[in-house]
């Protein structure tokens, strides 16, 4: 099925869906929110005086300095609370400790090594947030002692361990700005995102585990330390006891830092358009681009939407866990700030789903009695091809609300997830957002919205979305368009990092005066949004973005390739997979053993995430007139591709491309 078969057959899905499921009555009458019209009302208030209440739900977090103004300007700079201070740390953290919740649960981990625990089980960590004050003021006043100060940026590549989370909590106690690099990134990666954030200072661990192997972190930096100069520091935690080369001067012991640090370090006043972190996301063009996010409005929105859009609250029993990794914007918003600001507990697990065995996530959702689940659909269809036979033979009985997220949900995964994890009784909340917008988006709210599988639903509080034309007319319902959002919101990005003329560009250019998110999307009778995926060259390849164009570099820095072409093809568990077609220099020869070095190559200049499915040998790329690859025709030849085995003929584009010149100009 090509892409555009894929996305006919959705479309088709959508006009014939009608499956609704309504908030069950029992949780509706508890809910923050507790029906349609209670959602209608206050969506149209805070359209109608976003000041008002964005002010109000500013009330619901501390601040040192009261804000002049809600909001001052627009598009493409807003400025949110400006006037106004406060500190990240203090409200996830602090701020709790001074209520008298000092010794409640604040985070729960898990390791992945299935019998490591003092009990024979996994081991299991709890930290209160007294235990997270002391420890994140130690480490922050340590980072400081060693230069790192207000506005310094701190590159944190590091496995999930709870440490991660005090890392990231420790800069925004400081003031520093955390840019948190997903661990399955390569050298390169870290090397790429270190120079544009002229960040000196990597926080890491000697290993992660992923699947009973340790991924050597510690080595992958020193790699990096290679690729740029600009790395002074690098503070190694012992998580898995590999052995790691240890630079003197350079490389200090994460133990050693930090017994110099300051229990009582206390937490920085920050403006609320300080920069909070750096999140470096693909785009169509160039290399990742370093998403700026400041303080004061991403807070409020994080905090708003997790306690909303989940229905959380403190002194529920509440154990909230969202799979992701810190690494994406995901971990960022609703593993760590939107979740701590709620007094919520957070849970993180460190490891692979399927480590030791595939029910392992049933396992520690029993274990802990989690009540909030967050995943992605990628991870939906791989539990539901695992079989039901795991969660069945676990209690799944605490669960309340499960959450999607990352990618367009097929409505029997969705159906499967509500079924069979849910036992039919929880909501599914299905969260269309992104990296540049900090919070949720598009989303059901569990007791107000009858969800209907497929669709993220209804704008949040204070979003402004519509489908649109690239002259920004809004179209009428039924016909896809542009996703687009009118107005600002509290958590949106405040720029790229050193490149403001891309910022503006990517998001501001297209459609005037409105923010463009990159992707295509409808509504339908309901006012229902339905999102269709990327309208760009950017893929979400199991969730992830890649830029079609970072894998395209990646290959042709490989001395065998003169060309290369990548796109999407669907793919039955990622969603979205990657096809490359590549030409080669005189002298090399196609060949399965060629392949796999390209495969491997790209895993290595950006991650195992980047790594082609598909790599078919060209004589040539087909091309229009003007020489712009016809990735449509690409798109369709790779979406008749399943695998990566039987791929070694030569493709000879020229038939095709002359019969479709033209077509894409
Ligand atoms: O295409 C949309 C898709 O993921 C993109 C954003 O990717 P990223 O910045 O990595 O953030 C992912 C997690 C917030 C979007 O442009 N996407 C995200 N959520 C959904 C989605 N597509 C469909 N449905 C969703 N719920």
């Amino acid at each position: 099925m090509s892409d555009h078969d894929a996305q006919s057959a959705r479309i088709d899905s959508i006009l014939t869906e009608d499956r609704v499921f309504e908030p069950p009555a029992d949780f509706a009458a508890a809910a923050h929110v507790g029906s349609l019209d209670a959602y209608r009302a206050e969506h149209a208030r805070s359209l109608a005086d976003p000041e008002g209440y964005w002010g109000e739900a500013a009330q619901a977090l501390e601040w040192f300095t009261p804000w002049t103004r809600v909001l001052e300007g627009g598009f493409p700079e807003p400025r949110w609370f400006p006037g106004a201070r406060t500190n990240l740390c203090h409200n996830a953290v602090d701020r709790h400790v001074a209520a008298g919740h000092g010794e409640e649960v604040a985070l729960i981990w898990e390791g992945e090594p299935a019998a490591a625990g003092t009990d024979g089980g996994p081991e299991v960590r709890r930290l209160t947030y007294a235990g997270l004050q002391r420890e994140t003021a130690q480490l922050a006043s340590a980072l400081q002692r060693l230069g790192v100060h207000k506005g310094s940026v701190v590159t944190i590549y590091m496995g999930m361990v709870p440490e991660l989370a005090i890392a990231v909590l420790a800069c925004a106690r400081l003031g520093a700005v955390h840019s948190v690099i997903f661990g399955g990134f390569a050298a390169h990666a870290i090397a790429d995102r270190v120079d544009d954030a002229d960040s000196r200072i990597v926080l890491t661990c000697d290993g992660a585990w992923r699947r009973g192997h340790v991924v050597p972190l510690k080595a992958t930096v020193d790699e990096a330390t290679t690729m740029t100069d600009r790395i002074e520091r690098v503070v190694v935690l012992r998580r898995c006891a590999n052995a790691v080369d240890m630079k003197p001067g350079r490389d200090l012991w994460w133990d050693d830092v930090v017994a110099t640090g300051d229990p009582h370090f206390p937490c920085a006043p920050m403006e609320s358009e300080d920069l909070l972190f750096l999140l470096y996301t693909s785009g169509s063009t160039g290399k990742p681009k370093g998403i700026r996010h400041t303080t004061g409005g991403y807070m409020v929105h994080t905090n708003l939407t997790a306690r909303l859009v989940f229905d959380l609250r403190p002194d529920a029993g509440h154990v909230f866990w969202c799979t992701a990794d810190v690494g994406w914007v995901t971990g960022h918003s609703y593993v760590l700030y939107g979740v701590l600001t709620n007094r919520v507990p957070t849970l993180m697990y460190e490891g692979a789903p399927n480590a030791p065995a595939e029910d392992r996530l049933w396992a520690i959702v029993a274990r802990h009695r989690v009540t909030h689940f967050y995943t992605a659909p990628t991870a939906i269809r791989a539990f539901r091809k695992w079989g039901d036979e795991h969660p069945k033979a676990h209690d799944l009985s605490s669960l309340r609300v499960l959450g999607t997220v990352g990618e367009p949900i097929n409505p029997d995964a969705w159906i499967w997830y509500r079924d069979v994890i849910g036992g039919g009784r929880c909501p599914v909340v299905d969260t269309w957002w992104q990296t540049e917008t900090g919070g949720h988006m598009i989303t059901p709210l569990p007791g107000a919205t009858p969800t209907v599988p497929g669709s993220c639903t209804l704008p949040f509080f204070g979003v402004d979305a519509a489908i649109v034309n690239e002259r920004g007319e809004e179209l009428p319902h039924g016909t896809g368009g542009l996703l687009a959002i009118r107005r600002p919101w509290p958590g949106m990005l405040r720029g790229i990092h050193g490149d403001h003329g891309r910022f503006l560009t990517t998001y501001f250019k297209r459609i005037p005066g409105m923010y463009f998110a990159g992707d295509g999307a409808r509504r339908d009778a309901r006012g229902y949004f339905w999102i269709m995926g990327r309208v760009d060259d950017v893929i979400n390849v199991a969730g992830h973005r890649l830029g079609t164009m970072e894998v395209e570099s990646a290959l042709v820095s490989h001395p065998a390739v003169v060309e290369a072409a990548v796109v999407g093809m669907p793919h039955e568990l990622k969603g979205q997979g990657i096809a490359a077609f590549v030409t080669l220099k005189r002298g090399f020869d196609p060949s399965p053993a060629l392949r796999a070095q390209l495969v491997q190559h790209v895993a290595h200049e950006i991650g195992a995430i980047a790594k082609p499915d598909v790599v078919r040998f060209t004589d040539a790329l087909p091309k229009t007139r003007s020489g712009k690859i016809m990735r449509r025709l690409l798109r369709d030849v790779a979406a008749g591709q399943e695998t990566t085995q039987d791929t070694t003929t030569l493709e000879d584009f020229s038939v095709l491309a002359r019969l479709r010149a033209g077509d894409e100009e």
